[in-house]
């Protein structure tokens, strides 16, 4: 029987940001008849949408690419593409094409939007297409979306970042600030509404600096107030928020919009004020508590999560020791910890002293148990509370149970009928885990 529809598969690494652009990917396949498979072998397209933050996350790249190569030889039609951060550094792109001849099309974040161009061009000249462009064009506005859950949706208000802290790729792969207009934003939201989207993420990597340019200037918590008024939304969060740029207005807002939920992500880096410097994150370890405290006196039962990088270039005994000290201070409610990695292109590539890798990795280490500590007790003191939790799926390890979270992010399992996923219940915590809460719906 002749195969009617094509399949595609696509794989994403790294943040948000690269899941939603995987979203708009597959929106724009879709719309073209291809079809989504989760089976590689099946696919007739694969597309690897590639993170550079960290070294481990380029290493995936090319395994991934390696294993690709035997498939290709069994199906020469097979399309392989490969996008996203990884492929705006210099030269990689070409280096891509010259270790793997048998990739179709390489591209970058800033022209994804043309990928259906690209596609086209493979299929009527067979020739492979590598296009990388190195400054963003303007927001483009208006592409397909495939989502991933029909209960939660990601909405980005911002691309890109200004900030250059020393350690980080991400402002050279993805461009310098730019905003999203406040009726294209709102307009997004009102659609995701009308589908029955429960609860809605704000994307940026510094929420905080939204509407800087944009004309007339609208700040932050200007955006956050006016979503705040759209009707039938039930839950706002966003992230990722800059310690330096998280203002009093922000916190007022969400202490008092009835869809801001309790959660905020707070990445501090480090608990050493020397190191904040070099790490060029212009605010204190003082600074960081400060906002914290006002943070938790504004908003109760506000849960707070974080980044934290250990081994960074210079970091001393008593450097780390700061860093645990803010952690056992602040009672972070989860944290992603990093050991920290060299990124060619950033000023602390440069750097002289670089940490020794056993020093780095006993440092995460003792860092995870003080993070798995202060998570657990969080967690614990969710016991006998009732908590409003929005209905996700089924538990994963379990699918004669429900899984969905709380206002402040707590993943909660409990039995349940499946015909209630994307609702909002009731649920009594009943007893705490590590990393999750148990529950019955009342
Ligand atoms: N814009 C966000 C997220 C950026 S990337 C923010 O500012 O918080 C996510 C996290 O990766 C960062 O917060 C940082 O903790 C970590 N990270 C970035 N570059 C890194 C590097 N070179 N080595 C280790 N961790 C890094
Ligand atoms: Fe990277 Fe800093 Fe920008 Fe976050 S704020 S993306 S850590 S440069
Ligand atoms: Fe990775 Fe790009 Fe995000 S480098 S962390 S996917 S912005």
């Amino acid at each position: 029987m002749k195969k009617t529809s094509k399949n595609f598969f696509i794989e994403t690494w790294g943040c948000q940001m690269n899941e939603e652009d995987s979203e708009k990917l597959s929106g724009m396949l879709r719309k073209t008849g291809y079809k989504r498979t989760t089976v590689k072998e099946f696919a007739d397209l694969i597309i690897f949408n590639t993170c550079c933050v960290r070294e481990n996350a380029e290493l995936k790249v090319y395994g991934n690419l390696g294993a690709l190569k035997k498939q290709k030889e069994k199906n020469p039609d097979l399309i392989i593409a490969v996008c996203g951060c990884m492929m705006q550094q210099e030269g990689m792109a070409e280096a891509i094409v010259k270790k793997f001849p048998f990739v179709d099309i390489v591209f970058g974040t800033h022209n994804a939007y043309k990928f259906l161009e690209y596609l086209n061009r493979v299929k009527q000249e067979g020739k492979s297409v590598v296009e990388v462009q190195d400054k963003e064009d303007g927001i483009v506005e208006g592409l397909p979306i495939d989502r991933e859950s029909d209960v939660k949706a990601f909405v980005t208000i911002m691309y890109g970042c200004n900030n250059f802290c020393t350690y980080c790729i991400v402002p050279y792969v993805r461009g310098r600030e730019r905003s999203r207009k406040l009726e294209d934003i709102k307009k997004e939201i009102e659609d995701l509404i009308a589908k029955g989207y429960k609860e809605i993420t704000l994307l940026g990597q510094n929420v905080n600096s939204y509407g800087k340019d944009l004309d007339p200037k609208i700040t932050f918590a200007e955006l956050l107030r006016e979503i705040d008024k759209i009707e039938g939304l039930e839950r706002v969060k966003f992230m990722t928020s800059h310690p330096k740029d998280l203002t009093q207005d922000v916190i007022d807002a969400i202490a008092e919009c009835k869809t801001l939920c309790e959660y905020i992500h707070l990445p501090v880096q480090s608990g050493s004020t020397r190191l904040l410097k070099k790490m060029n994150r212009s605010y204190t370890k003082e600074q960081y508590l400060d906002l914290v405290q006002r943070i938790r006196k504004a908003i109760p039962n506000v849960a707070i999560s974080t980044d934290i990088i250990v081994g960074f270039p210079g970091e001393t005994d008593e450097d780390f020791e700061e860093t645990l000290s803010l952690a056992r201070e602040v009672q972070y409610d989860s944290a992603f910890t990093f050991i920290y990695s060299r990124r060619k292109g950033t000023p602390a590539d440069e750097m002289e002293d670089q940490i020794d890798d056993a020093v780095k990795h006993d440092r995460f280490n003792r860092l995870v148990e003080v993070i798995n500590g202060s998570a657990a007790k969080k967690n614990k003191e969710y016991e006998g509370r009732i908590e409003e939790v929005l209905i996700e799926g089924l538990s994963k390890n379990d699918e004669t149970k429900l899984m969905g979270r709380t206002r402040t992010g707590k993943l909660v399992n409990f039995a349940g009928d499946g015909s209630n996923i994307g609702k909002l219940v009731n649920v009594k915590i009943t007893k705490a885990n590590s990393f999750s809460l148990i529950g019955e719906q009342v």
